[in-house]
């Protein structure tokens, strides 16, 4: 029985950004289910909830109140989150930052927009960690590889929408590099288990998915899911990139060289640090129909 002499637990607070985004959402639920009380930034009007204070504002206008809070969390661009926060007067919270692994793959890019986002992801990582040092806050920065599972995502959902449309899905018969598609409801459980780690400062870790498989694997896997299924069309690579070239000309796309190059690059990360200290065990790729919509996906 509840009594005036019953000390109170205090309801832990969050302040969360990006909370709209597929990964944000993910993150959103678990911080409820585990009892936090939120307070969600978007620029759009979001949908009332219990538990939840939906704040209006973006980067870098105006987004708030900062103090107060035990933990901040960024689920939207790196580089914005980080000027934001060597800004604010905020306290001594715990930080959890999505960064990118573009960081690794895209630093040497022939392409000079991809090579600017690996540096903004560099620049952002190292302001949060500088400012989370001076005012003795724990910060972690999470680095998925590719994600999916949520929808909407601009990747595999991209893929099977096109697959979808045309009944099949062109690729280089080369396109043979490695890739680790990361779920989205792991990278959520990775952002809760780092609220929670154990040390202190500023750590990094790559979040690759569970499985390592080559990209025509992981396409044809993605394709195999749409009702009708749909298939990879391999065509030699170098009809391939007449082909895409022709087409962008048209301006029926938009992948450029360095994406395509990338279809025959191994992008594969070391899982073992955030296996030990984030206890991350992310699931093999084993899509369903439900993961590549529009929207949010279970
Ligand atoms: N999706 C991927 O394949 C992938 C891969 C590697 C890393 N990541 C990283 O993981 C994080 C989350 O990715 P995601 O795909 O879930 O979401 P995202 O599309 O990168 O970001 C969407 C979220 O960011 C917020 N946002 C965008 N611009 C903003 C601004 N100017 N001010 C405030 N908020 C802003 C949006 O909020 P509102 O629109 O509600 O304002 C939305 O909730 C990001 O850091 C991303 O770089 C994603």
């Amino acid at each position: 029985m509840h009594t005036s002499d019953t000390p109170s637990v205090p309801v832990p607070r969050a302040l969360l950004f990006g909370a709209s985004g597929p990964i944000g959402r993910r993150v959103l639920e678990r911080l409820l289910a585990h009892g936090w009380a939120v307070t969600a930034l978007s620029r759009e009007m979001q949908t009332a909830r219990e538990g939840v204070d939906w704040r209006r504002g973006g980067f870098p206008d105006t987004i708030g109140e900062s103090a107060g809070f035990d933990a901040i969390l960024s689920c939207g661009p790196l580089d914005l989150f980080s000027h934001w926060y060597a800004d604010t007067s905020t306290g001594a919270a715990r930080v959890v930052a999505f960064g990118s692994t573009s960081v690794h793959v895209k630093a040497d890019s022939p392409d000079a927009a991809e090579r600017d986002l690996a540096e903004r992801l560099r620049e952002g990582e190292a302001r949060v960690s500088q400012a989370a040092r001076a005012r003795g806050a724990v910060v972690t920065v999470l680095r998925p590889t590719l994600v999916y599972g949520g929808g909407g995502d601009r990747s595999l959902s991209r893929i099977a929408a096109l697959a979808r449309r045309h009944g099949f899905f062109p690729l280089p018969d080369d396109a043979l590099g490695l890739r680790q598609p990361v779920h989205v409801d792991d990278l959520a459980d990775a952002a809760l288990a780092a609220l929670a780690r154990a040390g202190g400062g500023a750590r990094a870790y790559d979040l690759p998915g569970g499985e390592t498989l080559s990209y025509r694997e992981m396409v044809a896997r993605t394709l195999a899911t749409l009702d009708p299924p749909a298939r990879p069309w391999l065509l030699p690579a170098p009809l391939f990139a007449l082909a895409v070239a022709a087409a962008r000309l048209c301006g029926l796309h938009d992948a450029g060289p360095a994406m395509l190059a990338r279809m025959r690059q191994d992008l594969a990360f070391d899982d073992v640090p955030a296996r030990r200290e984030l206890g991350y065990v992310p699931r093999g790729f084993e899509p369903d129909a439900g993961m590549f919509g529009t929207g949010d996906a279970g």
